[in-house]
């Protein structure tokens, strides 16, 4: 048996004696268990002393990351290896937050490029907020309407509403799905005339963000004429040669490289919604956060290293404690669009069942990702997260201080917050519960009927995030941590978390689909799509 198959085995061992202990002995295992489990950075802190982990089955899994060379790995991709083997890519997302360091991409330096367009999408993005860069009726842009989608989206989207304190520049809308209530509602409330249109897109070719892009642009035109309309479109991407064809004056696109994967790209000029809304100080502040994750990633120690940490105790709940699904609750209103990003980083990337060679993977690997703000989360899906049939471990995200006004809220956000991680990991036993009942004077009857339903199961795992407060500087540090954690675990699980070639199937069939769906012959369409496009035809044709 290789080493790998078995650090596997050992950690199966330590899962079978852990399953048998209740968090709630394990949680007083005392200062040793706690010491190993708590890992802080500048004021982050990471609690992971409510996942079902203790000091031998870390040592189990730190032992799994030296079998599967977790630090060279880690080292190759700093080093601008080309470790997305399937398209021979390196990986320097890094690097694009560093415009001060010295990357190269397969052997090629990147750095200065990196300083270079930062730069020069900040400039844009400062001569935006000051009205240097104006309407073509010399008015200042009131609106930024951001058109992308996945990861030419998702980052930019939630971090303006994350900032949202620190926005003082012009008003920014996101516009994703190719349905087009999205534009059109977006659209609807706006000016053309002090309006900026900036389509993000690394291809220039993704489907939903070059209708929006045309729909846009037909917009501003009907208003202003085509001459104006492309003086207020921008691009971000690496494709000049569309962005030329689709009559983008060069001066107002923006690159990055093959290099930063779209779900990995909000550090590069995809970021320039983001640096309108905040300024370009506010932006390298983003920036200067992840970086400070960085250095720790690749300096700390494993047993000392949250991203490290962080990755493992994601790899034990998946395989060790079976868990399929994990819920992100940021008691953060601002990071409400926080799980979406990281549905995209974490399912796009470690959604895969083949390992980076090609053979299939003998274990799990991504589980599904979701979650929404705490405390709305409770009144929603908490039932089933405290008595469901499931268990779902969580990650609880929590401020210290508010960056909205009123100090009450915010004490019953962290109470709230509090009471919701011991209570799924403690629970409320049987007799406890039934203790509680006769003390309200209930009869014996009524008790048997209730306890059950009363009855909380606890031993359910969460992990605890407590930082300062949610600025431009503990965001960037916040991504880069869940970014490298995502790696940390695709280095386990032996995936490559760089490519995504499961979202082109869908692309493919949607394009051979369009021209049936607007009328043409679907006899040769398999029977289930043929009857669903013979339903919407009636259903079109009959008012
Ligand atoms: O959905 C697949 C994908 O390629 C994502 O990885 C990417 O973030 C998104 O589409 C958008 O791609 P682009 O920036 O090229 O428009």
């Amino acid at each position: 048996m290789d080493r790998i198959e078995q650090a596997w085995n050992e950690l199966a061992a330590h899962a079978a004696r852990l399953r048998a202990r209740h968090l709630r002995e394990l949680v007083h295992d005392g200062a040793a268990r706690a010491q190993r489990l708590v890992l802080q950075l500048d004021d982050l802190r990471l609690d992971l002393t409510r996942e079902k982990l203790d000091g031998p089955a870390l040592d189990a899994l730190l032992a799994l990351g030296r079998a599967v060379d977790l630090a060279g790995q880690r080292e190759a991709m700093f080093a601008g290896e080309a470790i997305n083997l399937s398209e021979r890519r390196a990986v320097l997302h890094v690097a694009a937050r560093d415009p001060g360091g010295d990357y190269r991409a397969q052997g090629v330096p990147v750095s200065a490029a990196v300083a270079q367009a930062l730069d020069r999408c900040l400039a844009f993005a400062d001569a935006v907020r000051a009205g240097r860069v104006a309407a073509t009726d010399g008015r200042p842009y009131r609106d930024v309407v951001s058109i992308g989608i996945g990861g030419s989206d998702l980052g930019p989207a939630m971090a303006t509403q994350a900032l949202a304190p620190y926005h003082d520049g012009p008003a920014v809308h996101y516009v994703a799905n190719v349905d087009g209530a999205a534009i059109h509602d977006t659209l609807a409330r706006l000016d053309p005339a002090t309006t900026l249109v900036i389509v993000q897109s690394k291809t220039f070719t993704t489907l939903e963000t070059m209708t929006n892009a045309r729909a846009a642009r037909a917009w501003l035109a009907a208003a202003l004429g085509a001459e104006r309309a492309a003086a207020q479109l921008a691009a971000v991407s690496t494709n000049l040669e569309a962005t030329r064809a689709f009559g983008i004056d060069d001066a107002r696109v923006f690159g990055f490289w093959e290099w930063i994967g779209g779900r990995y790209s909000v550090w590069s000029a995809i970021g320039l919604p983001l640096a309108i809304a905040i300024g370009g100080a506010g932006f390298r502040d983003f920036l200067a956060g992840a970086r400070t994750l960085d250095a720790h990633f690749r300096d700390a120690p494993p047993e000392r290293n949250l991203p490290v940490l962080m990755g493992l105790a994601g790899v034990w709940r998946r395989n060790a404690m079976g868990c399929s699904s994990v819920a992100v609750v940021p008691y953060d209103q601002r990071l409400a669009r926080l799980p979406a990003y990281l549905q995209q980083l974490t399912m796009e990337s470690n959604g895969k069942r083949v390992t980076r060679d090609g053979r299939p993977l003998a274990r799990a690997s991504c589980p599904v990702v979701w979650g929404e703000p705490g405390s709305n989360a409770q009144h929603s899906f908490f039932q089933l997260l405290h008595q469901g049939s499931d268990v779902i471990p969580v990650d609880f995200l929590l401020a210290a201080e508010p960056t909205a006004a009123d100090p009450a809220h915010h004490a019953l956000l962290v109470a709230n917050c509090l009471a919701q991680s011991q209570a799924l990991a403690l629970g409320l036993d049987e007799a406890a519960v039934r203790a509680n009942l006769a003390r309200t004077g209930l009869d014996p009857a009524e008790i048997d009927r209730l306890a059950p339903q009363r009855t909380f199961p606890g031993d359910r795992p969460s992990t605890t995030l407590l930082y300062r407060r949610l600025d431009p500087a503990s965001l960037g540090r916040l991504l880069a941590l869940y970014e490298h954690k995502t790696f940390v675990e695709a280095a386990l699980w032996q995936v490559n978390a760089f490519d995504q070639w499961g979202v082109e199937l869908g692309k493919a069939l949607a394009g051979a689909l369009a021209p049936l769906v607007a009328g043409g012959d679907a006899s040769g369409a398999d029977p289930a799509t043929a009857g669903l496009l013979a339903h919407l035809r009636r259903l079109r044709e009959t008012p």
